[in-house]
């Protein structure tokens, strides 16, 4: 891991976590690729709101997005959709990112990832906005640091947040496998 700060020097980690577990993800690759990280800062953070499709937009970054070789875009998925304040952020820096990787700690497993709700509903909503600028989509579904028999239990997943206690065997594998894939895609 030695050579990861000069290889990950034009990688910014932008997220969004309402209840922390994006946060958490989003720090541990930042850190993992000792590289810059920002909070994207909906100006109106009222989750009902959104819930309702009401939303105004995010506040500017500080930082540039332009000046970054890979943007890895981080945050939660609500009712199979890209949330809006991660969309605002495509939106808004459409014309700056260069290439983005698509992040996400969700509930969806990866086994329902293709229905109603799941993740790669919204992987095929970043791909289609970005096209061959989205480079990877990687999902961390919660049930993976969850005992068998509640992988698939809403109400587990949903009480359930990522931290330094759970996020240990199979998550753990599943983020040093991400974390060579970018340094792959990304170098
Ligand atoms: C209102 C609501 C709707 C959700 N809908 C979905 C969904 O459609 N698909 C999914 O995979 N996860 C869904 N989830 C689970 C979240 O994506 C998951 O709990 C995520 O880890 C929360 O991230 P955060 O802690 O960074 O806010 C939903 C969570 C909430 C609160």
């Amino acid at each position: 891991m030695t050579n990861n700060s000069a290889l990950m020097k034009n990688v910014i980690v932008i997220y969004y976590s309402n209840k922390g577990s994006n946060k958490y993800l989003a720090k541990k690759i930042s850190a993992r690729l000792s590289c810059d990280i920002e909070e994207i800062k909906p100006r109106m953070n009222i989750f009902l709101l959104f819930l309702m499709n009401v939303h105004l937009g995010i506040k500017p970054l500080k930082h540039n997005i332009e000046e970054y070789d890979t943007v890895i875009l981080c945050g939660p998925i609500w009712m199979g959709k890209l949330i809006p304040p991660l969309r605002s952020f495509v939106e808004k820096y459409f014309n700056k990112i260069n290439k983005l990787i698509f992040v996400t700690c969700c509930g969806s497993t990866d086994a329902k990832k293709d229905e109603k709700y799941g993740h790669g509903l919204v992987f095929n909503e970043v791909t289609n906005i970005l096209k061959d600028r989205c480079i990877l989509c990687q999902a961390f579904p919660v049930g993976l640091v969850l005992p068998d028999d509640k992988k698939e239990d809403t109400d587990a997943f949903m009480k359930t947040h990522l931290n330094d206690e759970n996020f240990k065997g199979e998550i753990q594998e599943r983020f040093d496998t991400f974390i060579r894939k970018v340094l792959n895609k990304a170098s």
